[in-house]
Formats: C-alpha cells, structure tokens, sequence
C-alpha cells in the first residue's frame, strides 16, 4: 500500500472554545471561614486588595482532571459543530493529572468513546495550554494532524497546602479547551515559548512517589515576591517578541488574555504594552488561578459573554513554574 502523503496546512484556527468549572464556588469569606476552623489567618480583603481574587471553584474528591476536560471538550466541539470523531489529536495540559500514567488525554479520548487518535499530556506547568497549542498548531502545519482538541485542565486543590495562607488562597480548579483545526486563512499568526529551569525552585511541589510511598513534600511551594518580579517582566518581552515575529504592533490588539494569577501582574503587562485596561480579559475575580486552565477558561468565557469575536487579535500569555513563559498570537 503506498503511503499517503502528509498534507500540509498553511494555517490553523480555532473553530471552538469551551470551557467547565466545577459546581462547588468558594467566596474568600467562605475559604477564610473554612481556614480559620484551622487556625488559618486570612480576609476576603487580603485576598482582593492583593491578587483581585473573589471567588474559585474547587473540584468535589470525586472528580479528576479528565472529568472537568470533558464537558469542556465537548463544549469545545459542539461550538466548533465537530464530532469527537473528527479529532485526530488530543492535548492536555495539566499538572495534576488523574494518574502517573495514561496521560488525562487518553482518559479524554477513552470517555469521549474515540479511540486511534494521538493523545498526549503537556507538562509546563501555568504555561501548559500556550506550549500545548503551538505543539498542536506546529502538528497541523507540518501535516501529523488536522484537528485537534487542546485543552487545559486542574484540580490545584489537591495540590494546595491548606496551612499555607500565601498560596491555599490564590489557586482554583476548572477547565477549557479550543478546537484547532487546518486552515487556508490564518488564525495563529505566531507563537513565542520560553524556560528558564534555573528557577525551577521558586514554583514547584517538589514530592515525588519512590517504591509506592511520597517522598519530599507533595504540596505546592512559591515565592510568590520572585515569582511576580519575573513574569511581570517575561510577559512584557513575549507580548513584544510575538509581535514582533508576526510583524504587528501593540495597538493591532483587540484583546490580551494573559495568564490569570494576579489582577496585579496582569494589569502591569496591559500597562507596559499600553494598552487600556478595557482590552484584558479578568477571569481572576471569579476562578481564581487555575494554572493550564486559566487562558482557555478566560478565553471561553469572552466568547461567550461577546467580548472576543470573529477576526478580533488576541494574544494569550502564559507564566508558571519552571520557570516557563509563552505567548501565543491570534486572529481570532
Ligand atoms: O501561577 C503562576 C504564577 N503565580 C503568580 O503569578 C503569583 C505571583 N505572586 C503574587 O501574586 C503575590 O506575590 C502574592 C499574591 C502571592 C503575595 O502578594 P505580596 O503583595 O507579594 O504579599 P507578601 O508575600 O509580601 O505578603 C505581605 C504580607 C505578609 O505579612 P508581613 O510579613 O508583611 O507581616 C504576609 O505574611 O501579607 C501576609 N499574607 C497574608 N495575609 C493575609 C500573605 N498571605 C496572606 C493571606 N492573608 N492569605
């Protein structure tokens, strides 16, 4: 049988965004209340003035990081007007994955009732979901796949340190996901990914598992000071070095969508690339940060509440532990 040959596309797009949060939603009052039957000093106003974090949904013990990939998938797919079927690769970017092993993709695949398809994690951490779409859109273009499922999934709730004032308040669970597909008119214009692992220290849960028992401590640890001093600083050379590489200008932005851990580091970046703070997408207030979920949950939600439409510019911007940093740029 003769090979058929790959069939190169000259752009990818994204055809639909989804997204899922998990129903339990926790104000900060509710949290403080929690922790302080822990002996656990926080405020609703701590957390506000600080990170503008108001509320996160946390994951009930049951459900895993596939379970929350999967309505956001299926949102994804439904918006896109795809099948399941019609997949051929599958991405998730995560850092709380159901399992050592199979990747949560294969666990996607296999409750999406698909199978033959390739499917594969992507470890990088808040930055997860921009290194997954330009794998997914490097794949489309060089002809390994035509349309793919990236997603960005997190229970960071099993990972946090509830005796931790510093980090149990910022993080929360969720998921979203985009369909990108092959396309003649372009979509991802260009994409820009960093690390820097002599960092890797300052954003890590440095526990491990040896011979079935936990080594090291299982639990999230951050500098949160070091970590904010850098991304403020790497977001601003992504945003100007993706440009660049497209050959657009600050002002050609409709939208920035940054990775959403801070109100703080976001605003900041908006600021340096002078843009007026109408064209940040915030989900912060109300999912918290939710690591490789984050953009895609921001994302699905502009969408849909007619923020980012058809042919705006976006840019998506991830940070996180790694140190890892990215940005991807879009016509939507
Ligand atoms: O997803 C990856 C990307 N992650 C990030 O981008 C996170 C980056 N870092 C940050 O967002 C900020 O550094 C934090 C929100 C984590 C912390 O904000 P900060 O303005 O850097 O506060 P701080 O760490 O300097 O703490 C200030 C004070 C300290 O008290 P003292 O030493 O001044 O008496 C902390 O003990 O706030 C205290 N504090 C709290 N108080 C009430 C720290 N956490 C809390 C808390 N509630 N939850």
């Amino acid at each position: 049988m003769t090979p058929t040959a790959p069939s190169f596309a000259p752009y990818t797009r994204i055809t639909g965004t989804g997204s899922y949060l998990p129903p339990r939603r926790l104000t900060n009052q509710q949290l403080a209340d929690e922790l302080a039957r822990d002996g656990v000093e926080t405020s609703d106003q701590w957390i506000v003035e600080r990170t503008g974090i108001r509320a996160r949904h946390f994951a009930d013990a049951d459900m895993a990081a596939s379970d929350l990939a999967l309505p956001a998938a299926r949102h994804a797919l439904e918006a896109a007007g795809r099948q399941a079927a019609d997949v051929d690769l599958i991405l998730v970017a995560t850092s709380t994955p159901d399992m050592i092993f199979p990747s949560t993709a294969c666990l996607v695949q296999q409750k999406l009732g698909v199978h033959g398809c390739a499917a594969f994690d992507v470890q990088a951490v808040c930055s997860g979901f921009v290194y997954a779409l330009t794998v997914a859109d490097a794949m489309i273009r060089t002809g390994s796949a035509r349309c793919a499922l990236v997603i960005g999934s997190e229970v960071f709730s099993r990972i946090l340190d509830f005796k931790d004032r510093t980090t149990c308040v910022l993080f929360g669970d969720g998921a979203g996901a985009v369909v990108l597909e092959a396309s003649d008119t372009p979509g991802l214009l260009a994409t820009e990914l960093h690390a820097d692992g002599r960092h890797v220290g300052i954003l890590c849960v440095p526990g491990t598992v040896v011979g079935g028992k936990v080594i090291g401590d299982p639990l999230l640890k951050m500098d949160g000071k070091a970590v904010f001093k850098l991304a403020v600083s790497v977001l601003e050379d992504a945003a100007r070095a993706v440009l660049a590489k497209a050959g657009r200008q600050e002002s050609d932005l409709d939208w920035l969508i940054p990775h959403q851990a801070n109100i703080r580091i976001m605003q900041s970046t908006a600021k340096k690339l002078k843009l007026p703070l109408d064209k940040l997408v915030v989900t912060v207030d109300e999912h918290g940060n939710t690591s490789a979920a984050s953009i895609p949950l921001a994302l699905d939600h502009a969408v849909r509440r007619g923020q980012v439409k058809r042919g705006d510019t976006v840019m998506l911007e991830g940070v996180g532990g790694g140190f890892t940093w990215g940005a991807v740029l879009l016509d939507f």
